[in-house]
C-alpha cells in the first residue's frame, strides 16, 4: 500500500511584545525615520507586528509552536523521528536550530535539521518530509517555521524595517494510509540572490559585510506575483487538480497586494485567502504555518479540505504544496 503523508496537529506562537503600526511609528520617529500608519497599511496590509526581548531564540519560539502541533495532534514529543525547522535566524552558526528545539521537546534521538530557503523554507521543509515518510525514513516529524527576524532588521531604513515580525508555526505530519500532501513545486533562481539578502557573514571572529537585510521591494514583489501563479498551477497540474479544488489559498504573509493578485490570477476570491499579514507582518519561513494554525484554531480551515500553501523569498525560491487536511 502506497504511504503518504498527512498533517495531524497545528501550532504556532507569537513573542508576547506587540507593536501595533502607530508603536513602531512612533519608535522610528525618534530616531529620525519618518513613516506613517497610513503607508504601511495602504502598501502592505500590515498593521502590527510581534518582536521578541533580548535572550529569546527562533527555538523558544518553535518550542511553543511545537507544544500546540503535538497536543492537537495527540503525539507525544518521545515519538517525533523527524524534525525540520526551516529559518533562516538559526539560533547559533551551529548546531542547527533543529537539534536544539529537539532537547528542549525532550525529542531526542530521531533525525534533525534545518532547512535554509527564506521565506520559502516552510513549504521547503514540508515537501522534505512528505519525501521522508513517503519512503519510509520517518514517520512522525514536526515541521516548523521559525524567525526572529527583528535581529535582521536595519531601523534606519524604513523600506524594509515596517515589514517583517518574528513568530514560529509548526505541524504534526504523520505516515497515512490516504493522503494528505498531494503534490509540491519547488524552485530557485539564484542569479536574484541580491534583490533579498543578508550579505554579512563570520569569519575568524568577525562579522564581515552587513549582517542586516537589504531587499529590492519592487523586484522582488514583481518576480512574487509571478513564480507564485506557476508554483500553484504546477502543484495542481502534477495532483490532476484545478483552481476549483481549492477551498483555501495559505500563501506567504509578506504583502496583501500580492496575495490579492495571486488569487486573482488564480480566480479565487478574496474569502478563500487566509490573510494573518495584518496582525504578524512578515515572519519569513513562520507565516505560512501561523497562518494556517490561526486559520484551523478559528475554525476558517477544516480537515478534508484541500489547501494550497505557497512560499516566495530570498535565494530568490519559491514553491508551493497542495494537500488535503
Ligand atoms: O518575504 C519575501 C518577500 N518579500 C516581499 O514580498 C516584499 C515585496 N515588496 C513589497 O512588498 C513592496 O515592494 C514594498 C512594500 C516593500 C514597497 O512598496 P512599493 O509600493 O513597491 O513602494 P516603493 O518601493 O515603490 O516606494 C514608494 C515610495 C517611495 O517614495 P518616492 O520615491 O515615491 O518618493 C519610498 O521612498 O514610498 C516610500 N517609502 C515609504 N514611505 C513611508 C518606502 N517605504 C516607506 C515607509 N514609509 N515605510
Amino acid at each position: 500500500m502506497k504511504r503518504y503523508s498527512r498533517i495531524t496537529g497545528t501550532g504556532s506562537y507569537v513573542p508576547p511584545r506587540r507593536l501595533s503600526n502607530a508603536d513602531l511609528v512612533a519608535e522610528l520617529a525618534a530616531k529620525g525615520v519618518e513613516t506613517s500608519d497610513e503607508w504601511i497599511v495602504e502598501r502592505t496590509g500590515i498593521r502590527a507586528r510581534h518582536f521578541v526581548d533580548d535572550g529569546v531564540y527562533s527555538s523558544d519560539l518553535a518550542l511553543e509552536a511545537c507544544k500546540g502541533a503535538l497536543q492537537a495532534a495527540g503525539v507525544e514529543a518521545k515519538d517525533i523521528d523527524l524534525i525540520i525547522v526551516a529559518t533562516s535566524t538559526p539560533d547559533m552558526v551551529f548546531p542547527s536550530t533543529a537539534c536544539i528545539l529537539q532537547n528542549k521537546l525532550g525529542a531526542n534521538g530521531g533525525a534533525a535539521f534545518d532547512v535554509q530557503a527564506v521565506c520559502s523554507g516552510f513549504v521547503y521543509a514540508l515537501t522534505v518530509a512528505d519525501a521522508m515518510i513517503q519512503t519510509g525514513a520517518a514517520n512522525k516529524a514536526l515541521v516548523v517555521g521559525a524567525e526572529v527576524f527583528s535581529r535582521l532588521l536595519d531601523f534606519s531604513d524604513r523600506t524594509t524595517c515596517v515589514l517583517f515580525g518574528d513568530g514560529a508555526g509548526a505541524v504534526v505530519l504523520e505516515a497515512s494510509d490516504t493522503p494528505g500532501i498531494l503534490a509540491s513545486d519547488l524552485h530557485a533562481d539564484g542569479k536574484h540572490v541580491g534583490i533579498l539578502c543578508v550579505p554579512g557573514h563570520v569569519s575568524n571572529g568577525h562579522i564581515l559585510g552587513d549582517p542586516l537585510l537589504k531587499m529590492d521591494g519592487q523586484a522582488v514583489f514583481k518576480l512574487a506575483v509571478g513564480v507564485l501563479e506557476s508554483a500553484a498551477r504546477a502543484a495542481l497540474a502534477k495532483a490532476g487538480k484545478t483552481e476549483a479544488d481549492i477551498d483555501w489559498l495559505i500563501p506567504h504573509q509578506a504583502n496583501i497586494r500580492i496575495m490579492q493578485s495571486t488569487a486573482k490570477k488564480l480566480k479565487l476570491p478574496m474569502d478563500k485567502v487566509v490573510v494573518t499579514v495584518d496582525q504578524h507582518g512578515n515572519t519569513s519561513a513562520a507565516s505560512i504555518p501561523l497562518a494556517l494554525d490561526a486559520a484551523v484554531r478559528a475554525g476558517q480551515v477544516k480537515p478534508g479540505q484541500t489547501l494550497m500553501l505557497e512560499g516566495v523569498g530570498g535565494g530568490f525560491t519559491w514553491g508551493a504544496v497542495l494537500l488535503t487536511l
